[in-house]
């Protein structure tokens, strides 16, 4: 049976409260959709987001969240404290914390543990630089990646999204082609099957310059499951095409 689509917008470090009510309200408009959508926001305006998105059926969700319980962890935001607002995803992992916030696999591994614990599905991103793409690692490095969350979720490996973002092709408009994309995937639902006997039912997300334009083709290969759309998700009328796109 085909898996359902699933469309995240990850709004990262953009908006301000006046223009996410016009970008909700504008999806709110332009809904509802087939696929599976969720729009991630940054902590301070989850609230709000909440709130609009109350009876809809968009979804909203984090773009990270702590490895830890609690504690003395000065400007972290724990999986606990979502889930008492009623998020549904948290984003862990992305290329940019990766890279800002040196952020090893298994920190990630541990964020995606945490937010499992507090039943919030974690979108996990996997992906490699240029210059590993260029040294033909990007098969190691995204299993490597892949691996850390594997060996600590074990059995709960079912319940997350993974989402492939090569870095070269975030915020670039250089997306990678589908037949790249679709190989890559197919690696890491391989990777995931070994691991799970579920892991047929996962959703494998492609993200990097997904347009409008391009979303249908992406979307089309048989192990791409949806997409995490960053700058394109910042129009209701462009991220509303993409929901719409493959399904
Ligand atoms: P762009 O869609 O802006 O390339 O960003 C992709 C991304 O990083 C989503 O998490």
């Amino acid at each position: 049976m085909a898996r359902r689509k699933l469309v995240v917008g990850n709004w990262k470090m953009n908006g301000n409260r006046a223009g996410n009510v016009e970008l909700l309200a504008g999806l709110k408009a332009l809904g509802p959709f087939v696929a599976d959508v969720v729009v991630c926001a940054p902590f301070p305006y989850l609230a709000d987001v909440a709130l609009s998105l109350q009876g809809e059926s968009i979804a909203w969700g984090a773009q990270d969240c702590s490895a830890h319980e609690s504690g003395a962890y000065t400007g972290e935001v724990s999986a606990a404290m979502l889930a008492e607002f009623g998020c549904r995803y948290v984003i862990v992992g992305h290329s940019e914390r990766r890279a800002f916030h040196a952020e090893s696999d298994q920190l990630v591994a541990d964020k995606a543990k945490a937010a499992l614990a507090h039943r919030l599905t974690p979108i996990v991103c996997v992906g490699e630089t240029l210059a590993e793409r260029e040294a033909g690692q990007t098969d190691v490095v995204v299993k490597r990646q892949l691996s850390a969350v594997i060996h600590t979720l074990g059995h709960c490996v079912p319940q997350m999204v993974v989402a492939y973002e090569p870095v070269w092709a975030i915020g670039t408009g250089k997306t990678a082609t589908p037949e790249h994309a679709q190989a890559v995937h197919a690696l890491l639902l391989a990777q995931l099957g070994a691991a799970s006997p579920k892991a047929s039912d996962m959703r494998i997300l492609y993200g990097g310059s997904v347009k409008a334009d391009n979303a249908a083709s992406l979307f089309a290969q048989p192990d791409i499951d949806g997409g995490l759309i960053g700058g394109a998700s910042l129009k209701a009328a462009d991220f509303a095409a993409i929901c719409r796109a493959g399904v």
